[in-house]
């Protein structure tokens, strides 16, 4: 194999060498050699260099249905760990999932975990009259009239055992494309006075329960270092998890003021992970996909400020010349586990599989992938 040996090096020091042309070209070399059997997903917010050789790009909804739907033998994900684990959970026993980088996570992912989120659970099903839905004969159906049930919602970030959680207690996946429908299909499965528990990010929780007319009273925060107010949380509608992402958390209403002084007449569209503030002072909210289309869509000579990670929206401002596209913040940070899928890791990856070498194997446990496959079956159904 040529190439320089990656176990030593960082993210940094794979940047700081002259390297791509050379690792472009063993990409190529070795995807042509591989065909069909290997398919390369890649996550909107990857680098240009990933995203060139990518079968399919997208959200992190469409990447979930493109992986489902595919044949092919091998998927490389390029993307975080918890959308190449639901891409493992969503195809059948002969298809494998590979990531290029096993260590790139999702910092918001990993604010729920399993214990604290069962110990939410048992505390909040204590302190009400809510009902388990497992205790149910069908979870997929509208909730009994007179009965009111606590229903678990998890964002896509999240780790495979927390959606096999919300499986096995009659819940549903939702991600930032389709989570105004999920929670519409939480609330039924609710019943009149049930309420939904939705983890990890509190602010697409907020954005999305505020938008289908509820109010700030009926929404809860649990955070599992703090003392419960119940209080509020028996008076919530929504419970939702102190979690967040802080390359979203950076964008404010004064960067959109700014941005307007600048541009007069901008269009702004912010992703559903951004405080309500900011949502609330954009034009548009959506998810990576969402955001993709909005700036295709605009006209022709439109300025849009862009609420999310820096690669999509430098990409998004180079594809479409007859358009501005400016970051909200100019000095935002790239989301560096995103960043963690470097070209060098996908030219070892691919050659590494025609060597006949399997690495970097992404496998959920069957025990696992039962119950997530649920949650994940029913969010492929509300549409995005
Ligand atoms: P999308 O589902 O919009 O791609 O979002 C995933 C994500 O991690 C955004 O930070
Ligand atoms: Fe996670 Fe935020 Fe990165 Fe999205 S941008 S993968 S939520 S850390």
């Amino acid at each position: 194999m040529t190439g320089i040996s990656l176990s030593t090096c960082s993210i940094e020091e794979l940047d700081s060498k002259p390297h791509s042309d050379e690792y472009r070209q063993r990409i190529i070399t070795a995807k042509k050699q591989l065909g069909e059997k290997v398919m390369i997903l890649g996550h909107h917010y990857q680098r240009d260099s990933i995203i060139e050789h990518a079968d399919e790009t997208g959200d992190s909804f469409l990447l979930a249905r493109k992986a489902a739907d595919s044949d092919a033998e091998i998927i490389i994900f390029c993307g975080v760990h918890f959308m190449a684990e639901s891409a493992d959970i969503l195809t059948n026993d002969n298809q494998i999932v590979l990531m290029p980088n096993i260590r790139a996570g999702c910092s918001m992912a990993d604010m729920a975990d399993l214990p604290d989120v069962e110990a939410c659970w048992n505390e909040l099903l204590a302190n009400s009259n809510l009902l388990d839905p497992a205790t149910r004969e069908d979870a997929e159906l509208p909730a009994e009239s007179g009965s009111s049930y606590l229903v678990p919602v998890t964002y896509m970030n999240s780790s495979a055992d927390l959606k096999a959680f919300v499986g096995h207690h009659g819940g549903i996946v939702c991600t930032s494309s389709n989570a105004a429908g999920v929670l519409e299909w939480a609330l039924e499965r609710a019943g009149e006075n049930g309420k939904v528990l939705f983890f990890p990010d509190q602010h697409l929780g907020r954005n999305t329960a505020l938008a289908m007319g509820y109010n700030n009273d009926d929404l809860a925060v649990w955070n599992p270092m703090m003392e419960p107010d119940w209080q509020s949380l028996n008076a919530a509608k929504f419970v939702l998890w102190h979690g967040y992402c802080s390359v979203h958390q950076r964008f404010t209403v004064d960067q959109i003021n700014d941005l307007r002084d600048a541009h007069p007449g901008a269009l702004i569209i912010a992703h559903p992970e951004c405080d309500r503030t900011v949502v609330d002072a954009a034009d548009a909210s959506g998810s990576t996909e969402m955001i993709r289309r909005y700036v295709e869509e605009a006209p022709s000579g439109s300025v849009i400020g862009v609420g999310t990670e820096i690669h999509l929206v430098k990409r998004l401002d180079a594809q479409y010349s007859d358009k501005e596209v400016i970051c909200l913040d100019p000095g935002v940070c790239p989301c560096s586990t995103m960043y963690m899928i470097h070209p060098a890791f996908l030219a070892e990856l691919l050659e590494n599989l025609i060597e006949g070498k399997i690495v970097n194997q992404i496998v959920v446990p069957p025990q696992i992938a039962d119950d997530a496959i649920l949650a994940l079956n029913r969010m492929l159904s509300i549409i995005a």
